[in-house]
């Protein structure tokens, strides 16, 4: 039986700019139709509880209050447009985070893997791979999974068409495909609205796949929310006019999938937009908060830590490096170090090495002890969780429960 213990050691209060910010977060009431957590969370086999003082750092904690409303605020966002939203489970590769995302009232998940597929398709019955799958033990596998729910993957050459058509065909399934167009990143997806025509021509006539649309990622996007209406009313263009021609010879795109958490509040400016699909949003980090997306209490993801050297004059070192925080700078702010430190908004993380960070607190007005335990808000979460067994999940009254990350590592 499990017994729910205290995590008394969350981050005290602490000071950044103007704005105050506290761990014991206001008892944001759930949303309707939303499941408690610890329900959820005691169902959660591999769930255990620990006490605070066996807490082993560096842990990632996660704020059930924040996560709860950063969810609720981007679904009611999308209802109230018209949008479904397909949240991607690269952010959290968890089963009880997209449990509640479902919950909520998210259409289905998007992942990148195929092994996050796997471990999301317990939970979600209509799932979009969004990331391109060509080689035959891939496509296997994805049939595999098309066999028991809705399975779409985005396509930009007729090589993944017919690998996946080929596999569909050999586990008597059907995969969903759509047509990835570039809107600006240059990343993948096919450069224009005409071979997305083709393409689209292509995938029709093959059996073992249906042809249901069209996907974009704006990932180039990271402008000021009000500063985004030029570039989404270009990649507005560019799906009206795929649209347009792929209606002009008879085929339908019935979903247009896009969006990201930099332009997620301003998806209703992309004309034609079915459904959106925000991944970072759920926790936020400082790339979203520097870039102005989020506010800093917006941040649901933290990385405890504890102070173990203050051997060297104006620096502490802590017990995170690149294997937690990884080695990702902020996007709008490279100078700003490898994370934010909650407690001492004026130190600033300077190197990291493997299983070290050294911090620099010359600007701090009082010292980090040794053994004093610190927060940080890491630059971008996504990696971060990917390096962990477990993530801490902090109710607003203090009871933490470990959770399974269940397609951390998941990378094939
Ligand atoms: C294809 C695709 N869709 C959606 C997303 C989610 O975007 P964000 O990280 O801004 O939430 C990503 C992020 O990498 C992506 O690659």
């Amino acid at each position: 039986m499990t017994k729910r213990l205290r995590l008394a050691d969350a981050p005290r209060l602490t000071k950044y700019g103007h704005m105050q910010f506290t761990p014991q977060l206001p008892d944001l009431s759930h949303p309707s139709g939303m499941a408690s957590v610890s329900e959820i969370g005691a169902a959660t086999e591999e769930a255990l509880v620990h006490s605070a003082s066996r807490l082993a750092t560096p842990a990632l904690v996660i704020q059930a209050a924040v996560v709860r409303r950063n969810i609720s605020r981007l679904a009611e966002y999308a209802k109230r447009h018209g949008l479904l939203v397909r949240p991607h489970t690269k952010t959290h590769k968890s089963q009880m985070m997209a449990r509640l995302q479902l919950e909520a009232g998210a259409v289905g998940l998007t992942v990148a893997k195929v092994g996050e597929a796997e471990q999301m398709r317990p939970t979600g019955d209509d799932l979009l791979m969004a990331y391109p799958a060509v080689d035959s033990a891939r496509c296997e596998r994805l049939a595999e999974i098309a066999r028991n729910g809705t399975l779409r993957v985005a396509v930009d050459s007729r090589q993944a068409v017919d690998a996946l058509a080929t596999s569909a065909c050999g586990a008597n399934s059907l995969i969903g495909l759509l047509v990835e167009m570039d809107v600006g990143l240059g990343r993948t997806g096919v450069g224009t609205p005409e071979e997305t025509l083709k393409l689209a021509q292509y995938i029709s006539g093959i059996r073992g796949v249906r042809l249901d649309g069209i996907l974009c990622y704006p990932g180039h996007i990271w402008a000021a929310a009000d500063e985004q209406e030029p570039f989404l009313s270009t990649v507005s263009s560019r799906l009206r006019a795929a649209q347009a021609l792929w209606s002009e010879h008879g085929l339908e795109a019935k979903i247009i999938s896009g969006g990201s958490t930099p332009t997620a509040y301003q998806s209703h400016l992309v004309q034609g937009l079915t459904e959106i699909r925000p991944g970072t949003y759920i926790f936020n980090d400082m790339n979203t908060f520097r870039a102005g997306f989020c506010e800093l209490s917006d941040c649901a993801a933290h990385i405890v830590c504890t102070v173990i050297s203050d051997a060297v004059k104006d620096q502490v070192v802590i017990d995170a490096g690149t294997k937690t925080l990884t080695s990702d700078l902020c996007i709008p702010a490279r100078e700003s170090g490898h994370g934010f430190i909650m407690e001492y908004p004026e130190a600033k993380i300077t190197r990291l090495s493997e299983e070290h960070g050294q911090v620099d607190v010359s600007l701090c007005t009082k010292r980090p002890k040794i053994g004093e335990r610190l927060s940080i808000i890491p630059n971008h979460i996504c990696p971060c969780v990917n390096l962990r067994d477990v993530f801490w999940w902090c109710e607003p009254d203090g009871a933490a429960v470990s959770v399974k990350i269940n397609a951390r590592g998941m990378l094939s």
